[in-house]
């Protein structure tokens, strides 16, 4: 039986790229066979910030964490491959890098809950409407 492949909406984040860390993590993906199949360096704008993060517009933390995605350029990425958003997730770690479980990716280059160093989709679903979500930069 052939497997199905999966996508995923990555962006590492501007704490990530200014700390000079995408090499790393992008290594880490390849590493873990998963085909890039879109990369760019872009900044987030307000409108974007708003429609990728909906859920999260009307939390207390969303004016930080608007303010941070937006602070600076993102490298977005379109990743493939069999089970690519549980392993994905599983690569970056829990959102709070503290508690995030050694050797991934936010336990690594994440500081905190905004400053977490990169993004990824949660389901296929999420994948879905993420990747129409900037699919104007591919
Ligand atoms: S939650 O608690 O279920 O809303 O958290 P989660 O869905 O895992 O991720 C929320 C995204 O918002 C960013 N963020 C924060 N989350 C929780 N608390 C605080 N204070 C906070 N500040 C920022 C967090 O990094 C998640 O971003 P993404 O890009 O989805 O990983």
């Amino acid at each position: 039986m052939v497997e199905e492949l999966e996508e995923s909406l990555v962006f590492i984040k501007p704490d990530a790229v200014a700390k000079r860390y995408v090499g790393e993590i992008l290594h880490r993906f390849e590493a873990a066979e998963l085909e890039i199949v879109q990369l760019k360096q872009i900044v987030i704008d307000a409108t974007l910030a708003d429609q990728h993060y909906a859920e999260h517009v009307h939390k207390s933390f969303y004016p930080s964490l608007k303010d941070f995605i937006t602070s600076g350029p993102v490298v977005v990425i379109v990743l493939r491959g069999a089970r690519a958003v549980a392993r994905i997730r599983a690569l970056c770690g829990a959102t709070d890098p503290s508690e995030a479980e050694p050797g991934s990716i936010r336990s690594d280059f994440g500081v905190s809950m905004t400053e977490n160093a990169i993004h990824a989709s949660d389901s296929v679903d999420s994948a879905r409407r993420e990747i129409a979500n900037f699919s104007a930069f591919f």
